[in-house]
């Protein structure tokens, strides 16, 4: 179904034309409301019992593993993308001479982790160059085909971060099941406007880094485990994350059991008053509009916006080939250095990732926003 506008839910200005969810999502007003009292809560000490530092972690836990068809022990909560990474480079012992698969130009985020991994192993990156016609699930499957065995584990996004090129999770997934390859996916630039199910790739790790396309706070991001990795270490040896806190008066019974499932993995202070309600509120908005139905509203957008963009000379990627909600176009020469500043004067607010303008539109954007930024184009 295609959503009528939402920008009623946000307090976006009317002169303002946003196509950078990418770059981060604006807060819905029901969020402000919720931050207004969360933000509150430790002003009165007092009345933040033991049990508060469970009982809304646990919600935020179940309404994202709601969002990717996975169980709330799933789910661990952490501050950043890089920390979810950082858990499953700690767990990887690849030997020798294996391969961690990476696509060329992949956010840092997911590289740098794996970097350390090889220095410390004797792995070897393996980066899968952009093919000539965006075919990045046919480049990815081809390598798997090749090495086989060979890699030890392949960290994907399911939607490039500059320009929106996709990966089939699903057949990536099936590949590294059959040659026993490890899976860890990076999935900021596409959960919560792709929908995405772990019943459908089966990956061992995601992360998600919550400000951009969940529309959360910054400095909460999500971490999945499969059960079958739920033993691994942790970054932290935090007192929360162990069996009893819940007790405590008993906390010094020191434990060497952790709470059940990825809650082992939970950031120290996860408990996060100010932040945790808020992103959960984001969450529920997400289920509420419905993923499938974002994905939908979204495309609309992009193909109007994309048709702008291609009668002024750039080239967009085809849309068989990205995703719904972020494209890049590509300009045939260097962007004028004020690019985005002319257009930002015109009330348009977009990226730029090298050659490629990134268009990132929400739900929030509508056609006067599309009007806006096609006169906008015109004065470049
Ligand atoms: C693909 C991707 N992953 C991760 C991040 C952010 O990482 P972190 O949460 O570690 O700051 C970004 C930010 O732009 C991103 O585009």
């Amino acid at each position: 179904m295609i959503l009528p506008s939402q920008r009623h839910l946000f307090g976006m200005p009317r002169d303002v034309c946003y196509l950078n969810a990418a770059y981060m999502t604006p807060q819905t007003i029901r969020m402000e409301e919720v931050g207004d009292w969360s933000l509150r809560l430790k002003s009165r000490p007092w009345e933040l019992a033991p049990a508060d530092f469970f009982t809304e972690v646990e919600k935020l836990r179940s309404v994202f593993a709601r969002l990717i068809d996975a169980s709330a022990d799933d789910i661990a909560i952490t501050p950043s993308a890089s920390y979810g990474l950082a858990i499953a480079a700690k767990n990887l012992k690849p030997a020798k001479d294996s391969r961690i698969l990476l696509l060329e130009e992949q956010f840092p985020s997911n590289v740098y982790p794996w970097m350390r991994v090889a220095e410390q192993s004797g792995a070897k990156l393996e980066f899968v160059p952009m093919p000539s016609d965006y075919d990045m699930t046919g480049a990815v499957l081809d390598r798997i085909e090749t090495l086989g065995d060979q890699i030890a584990l392949a960290a994907l996004p399911h939607h490039y971060w500059s320009n929106g090129v996709k990966v089939d999770l699903a057949a990536v997934g099936r590949a590294c099941r059959k040659y026993g390859i490890r899976l860890a996916l990076d999935l900021t630039q596409s959960l919560g406007a792709v929908p995405f199910s772990v019943r459908d790739v089966d990956p061992d790790y995601i992360t998600a880094a919550a400000y951009k396309w969940l529309f959360g706070p910054y400095i909460v991001s999500y971490f999945y485990a499969a059960p079958r990795n739920q033993a691994d270490l942790p970054i932290e040896e935090n007192w929360i994350n162990r069996a009893g806190s819940e007790d405590f008066a008993g906390l010094v019974h020191y434990q060497k059991e952790y709470l059940p499932g990825a809650r082992r993995f939970d950031v120290g202070e996860r408990a996060n008053f100010a932040l945790v309600p808020m992103a959960r509120a984001a969450l529920e908005q997400i289920l509420d509009w419905g993923v499938v139905n974002i994905a939908e509203t979204i495309a609309g957008h992009s193909r109007a916006i994309g048709e702008i963009f291609r009668r002024a000379g750039f080239e967009i990627i085809p849309g068989d080939k990205r995703g719904p909600h972020l494209m890049g176009a590509l300009s045939k020469d260097p962007l004028p250095e004020d690019f985005l500043v002319k257009l930002q004067e015109h009330g348009v607010y977009l990226s730029v990732r090298g050659r490629s303008v990134r268009i990132a539109p929400h739900v929030y954007n509508d056609a006067e926003d599309i009007e806006r930024l096609a006169r906008a184009m015109t004065f470049l």
